[in-house]
């Protein structure tokens, strides 16, 4: 094992959450593979930086709206982890000065290797004159989506030597995300997603980390390259059939159209029926560049969905 003072240190945002989580516990589980982990957090006395702190991560303070503290919780690190969280705030703007801030503190600190979680500006797919799905806020498509993608160029632009990561659903989302199946007025169960018979692109959240992991394992690799991930690619049909299996009770899919699923009047309900829906009309492309394969070779205990709901089905709440 290398002593300390000899790893390559890999400054992760968002270590106390879902996707940078994942990376500080694959580094820290590794502990011949040559990295140490940086724990970026706001709050290092909140319970899940002083668990990081425990498991062995180094804890840091730091804010994406301040980049001179990012800056500075990068300083001396062989490689930075950065993720935003759209949902925390709804704000495009935030969003992608966020980015800017992880770009900037990384171009200062003369960073060798920069993961970027993001995902597709669909208006490359659908301007924003395109009627089939309507525009939000004014200049988006998918918000969330497009916010991040627009952000890659913050990265590009500064010459930075960055992956930008594609990620997939998370399948957890049927856990936290109050999308797991739903009591139907007929009293059956059943996840509803305005996909059709396509397929979505699915992960456990931990297999996003573990795939940073072997990003970073790999070295150059994949330095300057666009790299999307996914643990299966499922129908709804497909996702219900394996719930009902897992839970022991038939679970359906209520396939509803994106507009349908657009009305569902939760905050963001919009955001995600066209997210839902450019999934469904670029089934090929987005699927495509998600490739199973690739991702399990980052990553070895890439898990499907059966192999997920194993260890979590008893945890999805039943509403
Ligand atoms: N749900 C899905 O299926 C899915 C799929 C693909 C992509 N995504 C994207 O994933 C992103 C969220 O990632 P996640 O699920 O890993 O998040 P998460 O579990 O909700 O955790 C958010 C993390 O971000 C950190 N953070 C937030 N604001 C910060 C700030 N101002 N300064 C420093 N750190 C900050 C938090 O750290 P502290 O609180 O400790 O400071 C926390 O560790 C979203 O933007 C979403 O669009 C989601």
């Amino acid at each position: 094992m290398k002593p300390m003072a000899d790893k390559k240190i890999i400054a992760v945002v968002g270590a106390t959450g879902a996707q940078g989580g994942g990376l500080v516990r694959a580094i820290l589980d590794d502990p011949a593979g040559g990295f140490a982990a940086r724990a970026i957090t706001r709050d290092p006395s909140s319970a899940k930086a002083r668990e990081l702190a425990q498991l062995g991560a180094e804890v840091v303070a730091a804010n994406l709206d301040d980049t001179a503290s990012l800056a500075r919780a990068f300083a001396g690190a062989h490689g930075a982890f950065g993720v935003t969280n759209y949902w925390e705030h709804f704000s495009t703007e935030k969003e992608m000065a966020q980015a800017r801030s992880i770009a900037e503190a990384a171009k200062s600190a003369g960073l060798r290797h920069v993961i970027w979680s993001t995902l597709e500006d669909t208006r490359r797919w659908v301007p924003l004159e395109d009627g089939r799905m309507p525009t939000l806020q004014g200049k988006y498509k998918v918000p969330h989506f497009d916010a991040k993608g627009e952000s890659n160029h913050y990265f590009t632009d500064l010459g930075l030597p960055v992956t930008l990561l594609l990620t997939s659903f998370y399948w957890d989302n049927f856990i936290y995300f109050g999308m797991g199946p739903r009591a139907g007025a007929d009293g059956g169960l059943a996840i509803t997603l305005p996909m059709d018979d396509r397929k979505l692109s699915g992960i456990a959240v931990v297999d996003i980390g573990r795939c940073a992991y072997g990003i970073l394992q790999a070295g150059e690799a994949y330095i300057g390259k666009t790299l999307g991930i996914a643990g299966e690619h499922l129908t709804g049909g497909e996702l219900a059939a394996a719930l009902t299996r897992a839970l022991g009770r038939e679970v359906s899919y209520n396939a509803v159209p994106p507009e349908v699923y657009r009305g569902l009047g939760f905050p963001g309900a919009d955001d995600l029926g066209n997210m839902f829906q450019f999934k469904r009309d670029f089934n090929d492309y987005f699927c495509g560049v998600r490739d199973v394969a690739v991702s399990r070779a980052l990553n070895p205990r890439l898990q499907n969905f059966a192999q997920w709901l194993e260890s979590n089905a008893s945890r999805i709440p039943l509403g």
